[in-house]
C-alpha cells in the first residue's frame, strides 16, 4: 500500500510515541490529523515541524473518552482532509496500581482511556472508512494486553481487551478495513519511572536494551504499508515476551 497522500489521524501524536509515529507516517507522505488532549504546545510544535517539512497537518483537541469530542475530531478532519484513511489509536494512560490500593476510579478511568476511547474512534472512524470503501486501523496495545505486568492489572486488562477488540472489529469492518494491533515492550519509560526499575525491566529483554519510539514508528508504517494482514497482533518488544 502507498501511503502517499494518505490522511492518518494519530491519537496522542503530539509526543512521544505519537509524535514519531507522526513524523514516521508524514516522512511516507501522509497528511496528518496530530490528535491532543492536554499537549496543546506540544501538538502545534508538532504540526509546525510538519508544516515547516512541507507536509500538510492539523491538531485537533479531543478527550476521546467523550463522545461528543470524538465525534467533533471526526468531523474537523473531514472538513479538512475529506476522508480518513488511517487511524492510530495511540492515546493512553499508563500508572501503577498495586491491587492493595487500586481504587474504582483508577479502574474505570484507565478502562475508559484506553479501552472505551479506542473503542469510540475505531468504531466512528471505522464504520465511515467502511462506506468510503477503504480504510485501516491500528491499535497500540502492549505485551502486557499478552502476558500481563504485576500492579498494573488495570492497564493489562485494557491492552487485552484492545486486542479481543482488534480481532472483532477486523472480522466484522473486513473486507474494505484492516484492523491491526501493535504491541510494543520496553520502549519510553514514564517520566516517574525510577532508574532501577528502568534497568531491571530492560534486564529482562533478549536484546538487553529499550526500543526507541522510531523502532514503534518504524514497525507502524510496516503494518500501514502491509496490504494482507487484518486482525493481526504485531509485537516488538526486545524478546521481552519469551523471558
Ligand atoms: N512507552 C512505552 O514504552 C510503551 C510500551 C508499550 C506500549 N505502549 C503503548 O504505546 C502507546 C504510546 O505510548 P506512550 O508512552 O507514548 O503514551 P503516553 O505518553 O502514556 O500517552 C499518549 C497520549 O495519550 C493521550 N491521552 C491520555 N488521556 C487521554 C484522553 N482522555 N483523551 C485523549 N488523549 C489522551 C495524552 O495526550 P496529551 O498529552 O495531549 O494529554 C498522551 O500524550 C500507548 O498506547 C501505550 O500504551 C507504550
Amino acid at each position: 500500500m502507498q501511503l502517499s497522500s494518505k490522511v492518518a489521524l494519530v491519537t496522542g501524536g503530539a509526543k512521544r510515541l505519537g509524535k514519531a509515529i507522526v513524523m514516521a507516517l508524514a516522512a511516507r507522505g501522509c497528511r496528518l490529523v496530530v490528535h491532543y488532549h492536554t499537549s496543546r504546545a506540544e501538538a502545534e510544535q508538532t504540526v509546525s515541524e510538519l508544516l515547516a517539512g512541507g507536509h500538510e497537518a492539523i491538531a485537533v483537541q479531543a478527550d476521546i473518552t467523550q463522545e461528543a469530542d470524538v465525534e467533533r475530531m471526526i468531523e474537523t478532519a473531514i472538513v479538512r482532509f475529506g476522508r480518513i484513511d488511517i487511524l492510530v489509536n495511540n492515546a493512553a494512560v499508563f500508572f501503577r496500581t498495586p491491587v492493595e490500593t487500586l481504587t474504582l476510579d483508577e479502574w474505570e478511568h484507565i478502562l475508559e482511556v484506553n479501552l472505551t476511547g479506542t473503542f469510540l474512534c475505531a468504531h466512528k472512524i471505522g464504520l465511515r472508512m467502511r462506506e468510503w470503501g477503504w480504510g485501516h486501523i491500528i491499535n497500540m496495545t502492549d505485551v502486557a494486553g499478552l502476558r500481563p505486568w504485576a500492579d498494573y492489572i488495570p492497564y493489562s486488562v485494557a491492552k487485552a481487551c484492545v486486542i479481543t477488540f482488534t480481532q472483532g472489529l477486523a472480522m466484522e469492518l473486513a473486507p474494505q478495513v484492516r484492523v491491526n494491533a501493535v504491541a510494543p515492550g520496553p520502549i519510553l519509560f514514564q517520566d516517574d519511572t525510577p532508574p532501577d526499575v528502568q534497568q531491571r525491566e530492560i534486564a529482562k529483554t533478549l536484546l538487553k536494551r529499550a526500543g526507541t519510539p522510531e523502532d514503534v514508528a518504524q514497525l507502524v508504517v510496516f503494518v500501514a504499508e502491509s496490504d494482507y494482514s487484518t486482525g493481526a497482533v504485531f509485537t516488538i518488544d526486545g524478546g521481552r515476551s519469551l523471558t
